[in-house]
């Protein structure tokens, strides 16, 4: 299982504090937000937070709402996500809220931070020793593959949510904004100083809750420069895991393509000739999974592991054309087409004419043109335009 979906959520005063330098943790959000976050929670497999933020606020991280806890055990989840927590120290207090209330608890340390605290945790505490530090590729990875954790929620505190956005695993940042100012120039902020993903994050939602306004956004990943999240990268390899699964032919590429809804739903996905049609496309055959009034369709991303087509003699018309009808604004793709079958079939041309973000990821064109082999020159170089 890939890593989870990593969101990020916590609330700031105006002027940009998590917390005030009292020993009492400030509260940002109002009686709207609590029982909002109480929902994420609760669609959440897990809850995260850092060590630090254990420390000051001796948080419980459960889900209140009976109703909400009642549903996830009808739906055959456990009553409470799994609390999860991250520190290199093993400097934590064994009687804090976090181990002694909820359900199932993880800490993901250091061999020496483990050594310092056993025997000392609740004996359901699963500790897990990660060597001389913690990398969190490898807690996510943990979390994804030995956990199940498919959806992560991190409520801080700021060296958490500033690490997992410069190293680019955050899919989403949901950020609070509180009527309220901190005024000390020593208190916590939610990033901390140093170099960020380049670029700007891209905005899913802002939503009034209460007195607090909610923001959502999608970060940019580091070193594309383009505006791609670990999400996108997911999915854009799901793709191309799809290409691979496309009957072969001497004269057709083979494509993969998922169509995914702004809240990183999945709501179709296809590959080149399936379902016995010699000639239907991958973007072609996903977007013909859906209701074209779908709502969703708008918010939507489309990744194709071949960018989509601009001209094609078997059908009327291309998947570009296809995509911008479909409402579809944005297109995340590994391999621009070259020149095999048609020329200069530039397909992204035709959505970005259209105002469709085109977001092209070369990293994954290997295994975009993996299965595609036969079709290009033996030295695997292609005339790929631009
Ligand atoms: N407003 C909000 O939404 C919100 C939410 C949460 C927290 N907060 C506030 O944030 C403040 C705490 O934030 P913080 O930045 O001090 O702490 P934090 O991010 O909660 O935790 C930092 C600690 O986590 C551990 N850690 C982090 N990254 C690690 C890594 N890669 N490997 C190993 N351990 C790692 C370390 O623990 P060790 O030191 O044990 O090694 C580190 O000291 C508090 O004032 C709290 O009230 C506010
Ligand atoms: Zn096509």
């Amino acid at each position: 299982m890939p890593h989870p979906y990593v969101l990020l959520s916590a609330a700031v005063s105006l002027d940009g504090f998590l917390d005030d330098t009292g020993p009492e943790r400030l509260l940002l959000s109002g009686p709207e937000d609590f029982d909002r976050v109480d929902e994420v929670r609760a669609g959440s497999d897990a809850i995260l937070v850092g060590a630090g933020t254990l420390r000051t606020d001796n948080p419980r991280l459960l889900v209140y709402s009976a109703e909400r806890r009642a549903a996830r055990v009808a739906a055959g989840l456990p009553e409470y996500p799994l609390k999860v927590t991250v520190s290199a120290s093993g400097d934590l207090d064994p009687d804090a809220q976090f181990w002694r209330t909820g359900g199932a608890k993880a800490l993901y340390t250091t061999d020496k931070g483990a050594q310092r605290l056993r025997g000392l945790l609740p004996a359901d505490v699963e500790v897990i020793a990660l060597g001389p530090d913690v990398q969190w590729r490898a807690v996510l990875a943990h979390l994804g593959d030995v956990k199940g954790v498919r959806r992560l929620m991190v409520e801080g505190g700021g060296q958490v949510h500033t690490q997992l956005l410069r190293q680019g695993l955050a899919d989403e940042l949901q950020l609070v904004v509180a009527p309220l100012f901190v005024g000390q120039a020593d208190a916590p902020r939610m990033f901390g100083p140093g170099a960020y993903p380049p670029g700007r994050m891209r905005l899913l939602e802002t939503r009034p809750v209460g007195d607090v306004v909610l923001m959502r956004y999608v970060p940019a990943a580091p070193g594309t420069g383009a505006l791609a999240s670990a999400a996108d990268r997911r999915w854009l390899e799901a793709a191309c895991d799809l290409a691979a699964q496309c009957p072969p032919s001497r004269t057709a590429f083979s494509v993969g393509a998922v169509i995914v809804a702004a809240d990183g739903t999945e709501l179709a996905r296809a590959h080149s000739r399936e379902s016995g049609d010699p000639v239907v496309h991958a973007e072609e055959a996903a977007l013909a999974k859906l209701d074209p009034a779908d709502p969703r369709l708008p918010g939507a991303t489309v990744y194709s592991s071949l960018e989509p087509c601009a001209r094609r003699a078997s059908r009327p018309a291309p998947c570009a054309r296809l995509i911008v009808g479909a409402g579809v604004r944005r297109v995340v793709t590994a391999w621009r087409e070259p020149d095999t079958f048609v020329r200069s079939a530039d397909g992204s041309a035709v959505l970005a004419a259209e105002g469709v973000e085109v977001v092209v990821l070369p990293e994954y064109g290997d295994r975009a043109k993996a299965p595609n082999a036969h079709l290009l020159p033996p030295s695997g170089r292609v005339a790929d335009r631009g």
